[in-house]
């Protein structure tokens, strides 16, 4: 069963879990489209699944439907759950705090006790978000290169582990409801005994990702180059530093974790070291691809809490699912990125909005 099964995230998952062979069953009351606007709409991402998956079952449940949701699962007992319906934005969820938290903290404390109710042995996946360290990586003592920052603290070589404090920063009202419900998954793998983990992803992304300015940073930026739009940095110099990951690589983790599960596990989840990129150094790879010059604003004024430099520390997901690993370089993500985006854009306006 995948939650949020017509996002960004979610229908990734739901593809590369039915190519793994895993029948799927998706929930998706297409909220987003609430929450965006008719932008927003995920209907199209929904008929791709019927067209793609073989047996796809539906349900539109709205997961802060408690009775619901409960009836649901006592009714499907799925075999593993991947839980990535959310209220995903910063910026809405100041507009709209009880929506945001009903669906990010009490909606998966639904879907939790539901599931220890009706299949408690099911491994159960969570999307988490690196935001839950808030903006605490920016007290990391930081050097300044010709083209990133990098951390100045050789702790921190690897990048931010799981061990970092996720306490005393500002998280915006977002990150304090991802926070509560990273600590309620957590809590029923400890307390229950339950096979749970939270996956606290970086920048996730990929060929079907529809960046937009605030979200999917990669895909956006990609997007301004092949269309020849300005795009606007906003502080740091431009040398603010993300680790990507494609979403197959993401995927590839849930299935590693569902096939042999643990309790109340944490993993930060991105492209590690070798996966990040400053805006300026993925301007110079982007322009390498495609030929174009990238246009481009700068605003001496960052996003608040916006991280200086934030890459994933992989070592504990590597050692505890040796066989996992990144399998798309750096290079292959853009390559993909760019490959996607001159395909989309090149459609008819009808066919490219997505
Ligand atoms: N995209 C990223 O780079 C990224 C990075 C880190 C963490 N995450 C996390 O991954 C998860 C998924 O993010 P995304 O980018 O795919 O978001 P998304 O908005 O694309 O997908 C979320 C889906 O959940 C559905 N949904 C929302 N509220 C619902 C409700 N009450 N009931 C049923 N369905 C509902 C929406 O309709 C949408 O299709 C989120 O928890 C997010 O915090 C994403």
């Amino acid at each position: 069963m995948i939650t949020g099964s017509c996002g960004l995230i979610g229908s990734e998952v739901c593809i590369h879990l039915a190519r793994n062979g895993y029948q799927i069953f998706g929930v998706d009351n297409n909220e987003r489209a609430v929450f965006f606007g008719p932008e927003g709409d995920t209907s199209w991402s929904l008929s791709r699944l019927k067209q793609n998956i073989p047996g796809y079952v539906h349900s539109d449940l709205d997961i802060r439907n408690r009775a619901g949701i409960g009836q649901l699962l006592a009714q499907v007992l799925p075999q593993a759950i991947v839980h990535t319906a959310a209220q995903p934005s910063h910026d809405r969820a100041a507009a709209i705090p009880f929506d945001d938290f009903e669906t990010n903290a009490v909606g998966t404390l639904n879907l939790l006790e539901s599931a220890r109710q009706a299949c408690p042995e099911s491994p159960f996946v969570h999307m988490s978000t690196n935001k839950v360290y808030g903006d605490l990586p920016n007290t990391i003592p930081m050097k300044e290169l010709a083209d990133r920052w990098d951390y100045d603290d050789p702790a921190f070589a690897h990048g931010i582990p799981e061990t970092f404090s996720i306490d005393q920063s500002k998280h915006s009202l977002f990150g304090a409801s991802k926070v509560a419900a990273d600590v309620m998954v957590q809590e029923y793998g400890r307390y229950f005994g339950m096979p749970t983990c939270c996956l606290r992803g970086g920048c996730l992304t990929g060929p079907n990702h529809s960046g937009v300015e605030l979200h999917g940073f990669l895909s956006y930026l990609v997007r301004c180059n092949v269309e020849g739009r300005e795009y606007k940095i906003f502080g740091y110099k431009g040398k603010q530093v993300r680790d990507n990951i494609h979403s197959e690589d993401v995927a590839n983790f849930i299935v590693a974790f569902c096939d042999a599960p643990r309790a109340g596990e944490v993993y930060n989840i991105g492209g590690g070291k070798e996966n990040s990129c400053s805006i300026l150094e993925a301007f110079a790879r982007v322009e390498k691809l495609t030929g174009k010059p990238q246009r481009s604003t700068y605003l001496d004024q960052n996003r608040i809490g916006d991280h200086i430099c934030y890459y994933s520390d992989l070592r504990k997901m590597r050692s505890h699912y040796p066989k996992w690993g990144i399998t798309r370089t750096l290079q292959n993500v853009f390559e993909e990125i760019v490959e996607a985006w001159q395909r989309k854009l090149a459609q008819p306006a009808s066919q490219a909005s997505h």
